[in-house]
C-alpha cells in the first residue's frame, strides 16, 4: 500500500533560538517539534487522508470512544544524530511490527509497515534541526492510534481511527543520568494477567500502573517493579522497562509470557549478549530468589532496559518483607558494558552487524 503524504509547514514555528533553549535542557518528553503526521483510517476508506502539519491541538468530540473505552495503542523510539551529522533510527521495523501486534491485540486497524516508518521518517526530516547534537540526547519519537468513533456504544470495536506522531527532544529518561535507581516490588496490585493486554503497548496498561507507581514512590523508591498476578512473586518488569540480571558473567531476563511488554532493547541485548560471548538465557525469576542471590553475591548486578531509559542500573529493591542492595549499590561493569555497546551502536561509534540502524537523512 502506497499513501502519498500532504505536507502543510508550519508558519509559525519556534525560532532557533526558542529552539536552542529547548535543546540546552530537553529534559524527556516536555516539549515537542513544530509539526506532526496524521493518518486517519475508516471501515469504508481504510488508511487515507496522510498528512504533514504544524504540530497543534487535536479537536475531538466530548462523545468521541477514546475518551470513554481507552481503545489506544502506542510506540516510543527514537532518532539519533550520528558522527558525520546522519540522522538515523534504530529498529523502526521492529517497533512498526509490535505497533501491529499491540493492534491486534487492541481489534485496531493494522498500518502497513511501510507506511509507519515512511510517517517516521517524513516528520523527522522535516524537523531535522530538532534532532539534539549533545551527546546521549535524541529526538523521541512517539506514534500512537486512538479510536475515533463519535458514540458510546461497546458492542462493537469503533470504525474509525486516526494515527499520529509527534516527537520531542529527550536527554536521559531519568534525571541524574547512570544514577542507579530504586526500586519497590508491587505485591498490592498487578499490571497484566494471563490473557490480558500486558504485552500490547496500550495506554490502559500505564494508567493502571499509575497508583503503584505513586505508592513506590511513597516508599522512597524511584520505579515499581511489577511482578506475576498470580503469587506476586515472579519478576515480570518495571513500568516503562524490561529487567536483566547479572549472574556473575551470565545474563537473565523474564521470559516474555504473554504478560510483559516484549521490549526491543531486551531483544537487543539478547542478540548483543551472544555476539559478545555472554551467556544469556530467558526464564522465571523469583523475589526471594533475587534477594538471595544478592545476599550470597550470586547476582551480581541488575538493570533495567528499554529506549527512554536505556539502560539504567537498579541499586535498591524495597518490598513488604524488606529491603536489600543490588552488588554494592553502584552500576556494575556488565551494565556500562552493555550500555556503551547500545549507545555506540545508536550513536554511530560501534559497527552496526546486524543492520539495525536505519538511516533518515
Ligand atoms: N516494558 C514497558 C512496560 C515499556 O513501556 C517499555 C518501553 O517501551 C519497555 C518495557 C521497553 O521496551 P523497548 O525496549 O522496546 O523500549
Ligand atoms: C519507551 O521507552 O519508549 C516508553 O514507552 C517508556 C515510557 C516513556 C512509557
Amino acid at each position: 500500500m502506497t499513501l502519498s503524504f500532504d505536507v502543510q509547514l508550519s508558519e509559525n514555528g519556534r525560532t532557533p533560538a526558542e529552539r536552542e533553549q529547548v535543546l540546552s535542557d530537553p529534559g524527556f518528553g516536555k516539549t515537542f517539534t513544530d509539526h506532526m503526521v496524521t493518518i486517519d483510517w475508516t471501515e469504508e476508506r481504510g488508511w487515507h487522508d496522510a498528512r504533514l502539519t504544524p504540530y497543534a491541538p487535536l479537536s475531538l468530540d466530548p462523545a468521541t470512544s477514546v475518551f470513554h473505552y481507552a481503545q489506544e495503542l502506542f510506540e516510543g523510539l527514537k532518532a539519533y544524530r550520528q558522527t558525520g551529522e546522519s540522522i538515523v533510527t534504530f529498529r523502526p521495523y521492529s517497533n512498526a511490527a509490535r505497533f501491529n501486534a499491540s493492534a491486534r491485540r487492541m481489534a485496531m486497524p493494522e498500518l502497513p509497515e511501510q507506511v509507519f516508518v515512511e510517517a517516521l521518517e517524513l516528520l523527522v526530516q522535516t524537523d531535522r534541526d530538532w534532532v539534539p547534537t549533545t551527546e546521549g540526547h535524541s529526538l523521541y519519537l512517539r506514534p500512537f492510534m486512538i479510536a475515533t468513533q463519535v458514540g458510546l456504544g461497546v458492542n462493537h470495536p469503533s470504525n474509525a481511527y486516526r494515527f499520529v506522531v509527534i516527537a520531542s527532544p529527550a536527554a536521559s529518561y531519568f534525571a541524574g543520568g547512570v544514577k542507579p535507581v530504586s526500586v519497590w516490588l508491587s505485591q498490592d496490585f498487578t499490571r497484566a494477567a494471563v490473557g490480558g493486554t500486558g504485552a500490547a503497548k496500550c495506554g490502559g496498561n500505564y494508567a493502571a500502573a499509575f497508583l503503584a507507581q505513586r505508592q513506590a514512590v511513597e516508599k522512597g523508591c524511584d520505579q515499581v517493579v511489577w511482578l506475576d498476578a498470580v503469587e506476586h512473586r515472579w519478576v515480570e518488569e518495571m513500568g516503562g522497562m524490561n529487567l536483566f540480571f547479572v549472574f556473575r558473567d551470565r545474563l537473565f531476563t523474564p521470559a516474555l509470557t504473554g504478560t510483559l511488554l516484549p521490549g526491543i532493547t531486551r531483544a537487543s541485548l539478547l542478540t548483543l549478549a551472544a555476539d559478545l560471548g555472554i551467556p544469556a538465557e530467558e526464564g522465571r525469576i523469583n523475589i526471594d530468589e533475587w534477594r538471595d542471590g544478592c545476599a550470597s553475591g550470586e547476582i551480581t548486578e541488575v538493570f533495567a532496559c528499554g529506549t527512554a531509559a536505556v539502560i539504567t542500573p537498579v541499586g535498591t529493591v524495597s518490598g513488604q518483607d524488606g529491603s536489600w542492595t543490588v552488588g554494592d549499590g553502584t552500576p556494575g561493569p556488565m551494565t556500562m558494558r552493555l550500555r556503551d555497546e547500545l549507545m555506540g551502536i545508536q550513536f554511530g561509534s560501534r559497527v552496526d552487524s546486524h543492520d539495525w540502524i536505519h538511516k533518515i537523512c
